[in-house]
């Protein structure tokens, strides 16, 4: 039997009112960034974000440090972090000795692993083409169920590839359903550099449905033409109850021309709320923690909804 703390992650069915975000700004937000955020900030910054009642807070990544120099400290990190109970952390890892160098903390009980749907992408990644990384994968997802630790699967470039263009959904359908049979709990669908649009993420998603069930997906916008939201609403329509994102918006991939921010976490939860959708956040923590963030790591980055409630919080406290 699994141990309690690997069942901490939900998935919600079709037709619920409840809604999984998955909080990737510690890492997806930060892998970009060419200033080194000092750990420390990036430790309170996970602490802060368990704190506003996500589920799941991605919190580094075990790649080569030469390849992505702001996930260096990935160690440290998981070792200083808090634990919250019902909280999991999940961990990029791309090969074995990212695994290798995970199970050596002693603290690692999630990983995420990531493939994608164009060879042109994965070679830029990762340095293997999509079969070549499918294969590094799965040995990865197996010695890491042997070890009891969780396994979270990612597809990058869903829709569109910075370097080959249009992505066809029939290789996305593929590489999802190979990742869940390898053993992942759920696969999260990445439009990496945020090109998709209500049509074609429904044209890709509805590929995708016919082989995978909704609730082992999530999905992942980057909000590079402001679509993300919209294409939050087509998944939802479809039957996808969790999706990612990032506090105050950060993000982008360092082998994603033209990547920017992934969809802001604040606007996703005012977003969900508004909608009906709940989803244990609390969504002025989020824009407290944002503030915070800013301040400590010298940032100026605010999403919309996240500007506007900070504003709003501001004005109530002069009254
Ligand atoms: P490679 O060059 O093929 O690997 O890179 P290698 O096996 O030849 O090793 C090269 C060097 O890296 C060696 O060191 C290895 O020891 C070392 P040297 O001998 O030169 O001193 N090395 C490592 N060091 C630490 N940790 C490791 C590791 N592996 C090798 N895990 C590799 C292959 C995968 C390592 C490299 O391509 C890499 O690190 N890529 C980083 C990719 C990345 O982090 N991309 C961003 C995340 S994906 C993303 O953002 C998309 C997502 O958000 C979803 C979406 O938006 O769609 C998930
Ligand atoms: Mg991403």
């Amino acid at each position: 039997m699994l141990p309690t703390r690997l069942l901490a992650t939900r998935t919600y069915s079709t037709a619920s009112n409840r809604f999984r975000v998955v909080e990737v700004g510690a890492r997806d937000g930060l892998q970009a960034e060419k200033k080194f955020v000092p750990t420390e900030v990036k430790v309170e910054l996970i602490d802060r974000l368990s704190a506003c009642g996500f589920s799941t807070v991605e919190t580094t990544s075990f790649v080569s440090p030469k390849w992505v120099p702001q996930m260096a400290d990935h160690n440290e990190i998981v070792k200083k972090h808090k634990r919250f109970n019902g909280v999991s952390y999940p961990v990029l890892v791309p090969n074995a000795a990212g695994l290798k160098n995970a199970l050596a903390t002693g603290v690692v009980d999630e990983i995420a692993v990531f493939g994608a749907a164009s060879d042109a992408f994965s070679l830029k990644n990762v340095n293997s083409n999509v079969e070549d990384s499918l294969k590094k994968l799965l040995e990865v997802t197996k010695i890491a169920l042997d070890n009891k630790i969780r396994v979270r699967g990612y597809v990058s470039v869903v829709v569109g590839c910075p370097y080959s263009g249009d992505v066809k959904p029939e290789v996305v359908a593929r590489v999802a359903e190979t990742l869940l049979e390898a053993g992942c709990y759920e696969v999260s669908l990445g439009d990496t550099i945020g090109v998709g649009t209500v049509k074609s993420v429904g044209k890709m998603l509805d590929t995708v449905l016919k082989s995978v069930p909704a609730n082992k997906l999530a999905v992942h916008f980057h909000d590079t033409y402001g679509q993300a939201l919209a294409n939050v609403l087509v998944s939802i329509e479809k039957g996808i109850r969790a999706a990612d994102s990032s506090i105050a918006g950060l993000g982008g991939c360092p082998y994603a021309k033209g990547a920017t921010g992934n969809l802001a976490t604040e606007d996703l939860l005012y977003f969900l709320k508004g909608n009906g959708f709940e989803t244990g956040v609390d969504l002025e923590k989020v824009v407290e923690t944002a503030k915070w963030f800013n301040s400590a790591a010298g940032y100026d980055k605010w999403s919309r909804v996240g500007r506007a409630i900070s504003n709003k919080m501001e004005a109530a406290q002069k009254c």
